[in-house]
C-alpha cells in the first residue's frame, strides 16, 4: 500500500538510539536457515517489508516462522517446496538469496526475476555462472528463472568477475553444503558477508576468510540450526549520523558494534561533525561548526564508502556552505533523489552517476517522492533539516530498510508522521 510521510523540519535531534540488526544481514541469513537441518532463532529482526516478504517466500518453502517479539524463529520444511511465491520474490533483490539454498534442499528450484529497488541494471550473471560451476543447470524465460542439480553441488576454485555482495553470499551458501573445497576469490569483503559466514559457521559450517577477498569453505553434508543476533545496521547509523549533520544536535548512537560508521564518521567529520565512542558498543554524533561542503566523496566496495550512504548524507549536506561530489561506482542511477533534493530547495545537478551539491541553501518543506529505499531516506533527512512542512510520497520504499522511521526521529525530538496514502 502507498504511504507518505509527513515531515516538520528544522529541529536538532538529541538523545539516544538503539540500531536494528542490519536489513543485508538479516536477508541472506534468512535464506540460509533453508539449509538448516534443525530451529534457527533470529535475534532483534526488524519489521521491515523485505523481512516480512522474506517470511513469505519460507512459509512458502514450507519452513514454520514465528515472531516473538523482536525474534524470529525457523523451523525446518518436512517437505521442502521448490517454487519462490510470485509476489514476495518479485518485491525484491534478496528473493535471488534462496537460488543456493533451495537447490540444495529440493534439488531444483523456480522463481520470478528478483525485483528490488530500481538503480540501474542490476543483473544476477555472478550468481549464476557460480552456481552452474557447481553443476547446477539453469533455464532462464522472460521473466522467471529454473535451475536444477541433478547432483549435490561440487566445490570449485572460483574467481568472481567483481566483488558483488550478493554473489558471494549466494557462493557461500552453495559452498557450505558442495561435495568437497570451494575457494572464491575476489569475494565481497563487507560486514554482512563476515556475519552470513559467522551465521553458517554457527550451523556447523566450516568457512574461513570471510571478510577478506579468499574465503575458504570445506563443504559439509548438514548443517544443524542455531541462534544468532546479526550485525547492527551501519546504513540506519549512516542515516541517523547524517541527519545530525544537517540538523545540528547531538545523538548517541547505542548496541552499535565497533565502528557503525566507518568511512562515514571521515566525511561527517569533515563537514563539521565531531564522532566518539563514550562507552563500547556506543557512537556519540554531534554538529560542533557551521556545515561545510566535504568536496569530492566516491562510493566503493567494502571498506570504501557505501553507496548506501551516499543518498543519506547527501541529504544532511544540503545547506552546508561550499560543495559535495558524490560520484557512486556501484550503481548507475544511485540519485533519483536529486529531483526532491531540489524541490526542498537544495543546489543540486546529477550527471549519470555523479550528485554534485552547492551550497548554502535554504531549504523549505515541500512535497517529493520516494522513488527507492535511499534515496527516499535521504528525501527524508533533507526534509528533517529543512524549515517547515514537507510531505514524502511513496515512502513505503522507505520501509523496505526502515521498519519505523518516522518513530525513529521522534525519539530524537522531531516531528514525522507516516500514514497511509488516501
Ligand atoms: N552485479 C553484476 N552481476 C551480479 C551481481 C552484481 O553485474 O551477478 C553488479 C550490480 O549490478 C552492481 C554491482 O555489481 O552494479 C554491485 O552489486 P552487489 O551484488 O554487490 O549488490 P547486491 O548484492 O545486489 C547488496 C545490498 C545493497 C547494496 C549493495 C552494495 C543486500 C540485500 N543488498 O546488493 O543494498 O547497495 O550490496 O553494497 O545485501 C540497500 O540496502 O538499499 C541496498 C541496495
Amino acid at each position: 500500500m502507498g504511504e507518505i510521510l509527513r515531515v516538520w523540519g528544522g529541529r536538532p535531534l538529541e538523545g539516544a538510539v538503539r540500531l536494528p540488526s542490519a536489513k543485508n544481514s538479516v536477508l541472506p541469513i534468512l535464506a540460509a536457515a533453508v539449509l538448516a537441518d534443525g530451529p534457527v532463532v533470529l535475534r532483534d529482526v526488524p519489521d521491515l517489508a523485505d523481512v516480512r516478504a522474506s517470511v513469505s517466500i519460507l512459509r512458502a518453502l514450507g519452513l514454520t516462522v514465528r515472531r516473538r517479539g523482536e525474534d524470529l524463529h525457523l523451523l525446518p520444511a518436512a517437505v521442502p517446496g521448490w517454487q519462490l511465491p510470485e509476489a514476495p520474490a518479485r518485491a525484491m533483490r534478496s528473493s535471488v538469496f534462496y537460488l543456493a539454498p533451495v537447490l540444495h534442499r529440493a534439488g531444483r528450484v523456480r522463481m520470478p526475476l528478483p525485483g528490488g529497488c530500481k538503480l540501474g541494471p542490476r543483473p544476477i550473471d555472478i550468481h549464476l555462472d557460480g552456481l552452474c560451476r557447481m553443476g547446477a543447470q539453469a533455464a532462464c524465460g522472460e521473466d522467471w528463472l529454473e535451475l536444477t542439480a541433478p547432483a549435490r553441488l561440487r566445490g570449485m576454485d572460483y574467481t568472481l568477475r567483481l566483488p558483488s555482495v550478493g554473489a558471494t553470499e549466494t557462493l557461500l551458501m552453495a559452498a557450505a553444503l558442495a561435495q568437497g573445497d570451494t575457494v572464491l576469490r575476489n569475494a565481497a569483503r563487507e560486514p554482512e558477508v563476515r556475519d552470513l559466514a559467522a551465521f553458517l559457521n554457527g550451523c556447523g559450517a566450516r568457512i574461513e576468510g570471510a571478510g577478506s577477498p579468499v574465503i575458504r569453505v570445506q563443504g559439509k553434508t548438514a548443517l544443524h540450526g542455531a541462534r544468532h543476533r546479526p550485525i547492527p545496521d551501519r546504513i540506519v547509523a549512516a542515516t541517523v549520523a547524517a541527519a545530525v549533520a544537517g540538523c545540528g544536535g547531538c545523538v548517541t548512537l547505542l548496541g552499535t558494534g565497533e565502528d557503525p560508521l566507518g568511512p562515514v564518521a571521515g566525511v561527517l567529520e569533515r563537514a563539521g561533525c565531531h564522532t566518539d565512542r563514550p562507552a563500547p558498543e556506543c557512537w556519540r554524533v554531534q554538529r560542533q561548526d557551521d556545515l561545510q561542503g566535504v568536496g569530492l566523496v566516491r562510493t566503493g566496495v567494502w571498506p570504501g564508502f557505501s553507496t548506501d550512504a551516499a543518498p543519506v548524507v547527501a541529504g544532511g549536506l544540503l545547506a552546508a556552505r561550499g560543495d559535495t561530489v558524490l560520484e557512486d561506482t556501484v550503481f548507475e542511477d544511485r540519485f533519483a533523489c536529486a529531483e526532491g533534493f531540489a524541490l526542498l530547495g537544495g543546489q543540486v545537478c546529477r550527471r549519470g552517476r555523479v550528485l554534485a551539491v552547492h551550497g548554502p541553501a535554504r531549504l523549505a518543506g515541500a512535497r517529493v517522492r520516494a522513488c527507492d529505499l535511499r534515496g527516499g531516506a535521504g528525501l527524508a533527512v533533507a526534509a528533517l533539516t529543512a524549515a517547515g512542512a514537507s510531505v514524502i510520497e511513496g515512502a513505503e520504499y522507505i520501509r523496505r530498510g526502515y521498519a519505523d522511521l518516522a518513530g525513529l526521529f521522534r525519539g530524537l525530538g522531531a516531528q514525522l508522521q507516516a500514514a497511509p496514502q488516501g
